[in-house]
């Protein structure tokens, strides 16, 4: 329901007299679920939607507030059709509204993506993302046997990016769970992990490394340090490292402030706090979190997380820079900033840049970056 907010409210408004924004939170929710009901689920009767609201409505609020929520469903019931957001004009507030996203949003990727593109990923964001998991400590052969025989329905990810599990199935009930078979982790950062691309046997500092999805696949292969700010972020890590990653070493540490010796490293991880815009279909409530300020907040905290980490590679070693952001001064952006103050760094791949419409997955970038010998 969140995802179509915008819209419900939009519908909802010119029917409730007085000002929306004084309506109490607890009843514009109950509104709300209403509206969701008659207009966006076409299995509930309309009857049986507007009793199910007043009941709650009675219950949670008042008799009164039930009065006007029966008046309110009622209306919108018999004008849902001329309330229709395909009514809607043309330009990016139209997009914004009838795909339920913030409109400075909006407008900043159609200034970049073009109207065409920006609606694709506007409907990218309303769709529930499918649960995809990675093969760790099993091979993808076995993981697939023991999938299709555990009666489990699933589909190869193309590309070897993992199995996307159709049916429901929660994650601790899948075959190999206690074992480590699997992580949990979109088909978009199972792409940066490739793209990583660190030397066999490389040790490899992962600077940001929690929930730890990538630190537990690149301990496959790898010696890894993980840490993170978070102490509380690190507990479900060490859990899964139990399981799948005995030998990952993890603690808790600021990366701005180096807490590893200079040079020590062959490789790091950066995989940078963000303002995640590529995962608006993971987290539909995160989008009204969003700002223009927060975003730059979060490139403020990249750009020093890059120069506390910078230090921290040896020589000749590879720095991987990653977000799920798609916002520029975030990604490419920030990276060309970074190689103008040091000098001793280089690019060495063109970005990987995932687009969420054209990859079905979540978005992300990743630059690779190798410091002089
Ligand atoms: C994008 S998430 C990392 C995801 C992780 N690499 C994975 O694959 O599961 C960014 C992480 O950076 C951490 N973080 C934020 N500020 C930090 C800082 N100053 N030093 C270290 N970690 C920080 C956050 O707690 C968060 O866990």
């Amino acid at each position: 329901m969140l995802r179509s907010q915008t819209v419900l409210d939009r519908r909802l408004q010119p029917l409730v007299t007085g000002n929306w924004r004084r309506v109490p939170d607890s009843l514009r929710d109950v509104l709300r679920i209403g509206a969701y009901q008659l207009s966006d689920l076409d299995r509930v009767p309309a009857y049986a939607a507007v009793e199910t609201s007043v009941d709650l409505a009675r219950a949670h609020v008042g008799a009164r507030a039930a009065g006007l929520v029966n008046a309110v469903l009622r209306k919108l019931s018999a004008t849902r059709e001329a309330t229709s957001p395909s009514d809607a004009a043309g330009g990016h507030g139209s997009l914004a509204a009838t795909h339920s996203h913030p409109e400075w949003l909006v407008e900043r990727w159609v200034a970049r993506f073009g109207a065409a593109r920006t609606r694709a990923l506007l409907e990218h964001n309303n769709q529930r993302p499918p649960l995809v998991i990675q093969p760790l400590r099993w091979s993808a052969e076995r993981l697939a046997g023991a999938l299709a025989g555990g009666g489990i329905a699933f589909d190869p990810v193309p590309g070897g990016l993992g199995f996307t599990v159709r049916g429901g199935e929660r994650v601790a009930r899948l075959p190999g769970f206690e074992a480590g078979a699997f992580v949990v982790q979109d088909p978009a950062q199972a792409r940066v992990v490739q793209f990583t691309d660190f030397p066999a046997g490389s040790l490899i500092w992962d600077a940001c490394a929690a929930p730890g999805g990538k630190s537990l696949v690149l301990a496959q292969r790898h010696r890894v340090i993980a840490s993170d700010l978070k102490p509380d972020r690190l507990r479900k890590l060490r859990a899964a490292a139990d399981r799948a990653a005995p030998g990952l070493a993890i603690f808790a540490a600021d990366a701005r402030t180096a807490p590893l010796r200079a040079a020590s490293t062959d490789a790091i991880l950066l995989d940078a706090p963000c303002s995640a815009t590529g995962t608006l279909a993971r987290h539909p409530d995160a989008r009204w979190r969003l700002s223009p300020r927060r975003i730059a907040l979060m490139a403020r905290l990249q750009a020093e997380l890059l120069e506390g980490v910078a230090v921290v590679l040896r020589p000749g070693g590879t720095l991987v820079y990653a977000t799920c952001s798609l916002e520029p001064e975030e990604n490419d952006a920030q990276v060309n900033a970074f190689l103008e103050k040091h000098a001793e760094y280089r690019r060495t791949a063109d970005d990987l840049v995932v687009f969420p419409p054209d990859s079905g997955s979540d978005g992300a970038y990743a630059a690779r970056l190798e410091r002089a010998a």
